[in-house]
């Protein structure tokens, strides 16, 4: 028995009747048990882009209603007309706010001004951030540290109307958009706060052909996971590939 896997033994011996007395323990719940998420409309922030376009493209095709959002409707209208499986555009507040789950895809830059410009409008939705701050050197994509710890915690403390998830950072665009490719086999490490979000952006990457959804810990833990994404380019650069993640025994 290691430190870790310790079961504390003493104070078991309860001859006083109170443990019989005590409410049974509800069974633990199958954490591979997720929600039913294709009713609901996925929203894509920065949907122009090679990531939000990726994703909306998986989505789309595996079912999920999806809108696209820019900061010109125009543009995410033509966007969309191209990606075909019943996506729509509009621009990115209208995006918000016809959606139940947005996903935001704009880059770091316009992080901060796009989510506080949107408070309003993203009120009472799931918020899935996947945006990941990395500088770029002579020596390669480094990780950026913001101020609130992490994209996401920056998005948990711009939106406090909102539910924040982290999720969706280590999947390649170009294998997302490729109509080509059939299954994206990959995890998808989601963190968030509450579970049943958690859960819900865990269902939703299962939509997608090969795609499992991870539940990967709290947001204060998002650092390190917008953070590998430096390590998987400087990966793709030496492979000529296009890297994502497995996490074994799970
Ligand atoms: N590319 C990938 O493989 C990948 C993978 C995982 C995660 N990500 C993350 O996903 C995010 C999007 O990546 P991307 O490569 O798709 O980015 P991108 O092409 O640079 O930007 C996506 C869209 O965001 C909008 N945008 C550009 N600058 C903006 C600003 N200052 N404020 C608000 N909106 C702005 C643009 O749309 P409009 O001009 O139409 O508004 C643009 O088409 C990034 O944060 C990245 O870290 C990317």
């Amino acid at each position: 028995m290691t430190s870790t896997d310790s079961t504390p033994t003493a104070g078991n011996d309860d001859t006083s009747g109170a443990a019989a007395q005590r409410p049974a323990k509800a069974p633990a719940k199958d954490p591979w048990d997720l929600p039913d998420v294709s009713g609901l409309v996925v929203g894509v922030l920065g949907g122009t882009g090679p990531q939000g376009k990726g994703l909306a493209y998986r989505l789309a095709r595996a079912g999920q209603k999806v809108i696209i959002g820019s900061r010109a409707a125009e543009r995410a209208q033509e966007a969309a007309r191209e990606l075909g499986h019943g996506v729509e555009g509009a621009d990115n507040g209208e995006t918000a706010r016809r959606s139940d789950i947005v996903i935001v895809a704009v880059p770091w830059e316009g992080h901060g001004p796009t989510l506080e410009s949107l408070r309003a409008d993203l009120a009472g939705k799931l918020v899935v951030d996947c945006v990941n701050p990395l500088g770029f050197d002579k020596k390669g994509a480094y990780a950026l540290k913001p101020e609130e710890g992490s994209a996401a915690e920056q998005a948990a403390a711009l939106l406090p109307d909102s539910r924040v998830t982290a999720a969706f950072h280590h999947l390649s665009a170009v294998l997302l958009q490729d109509p080509e490719i059939e299954r994206i086999d990959t995890d998808v490490m989601v963190l968030g706060e509450a579970r049943a979000d958690v859960e819900t952006v865990q269902a939703l990457a299962n939509r997608i052909p090969g795609m499992r959804g991870i539940f990967a810990g709290r947001l204060r833990g998002a650092h390190q996971v917008e953070s590998l994404v430096a390590n998987l380019i400087s990966v793709n650069r030496r492979y000529k590939a296009h890297a994502g993640l497995r996490l074994t025994d799970v």
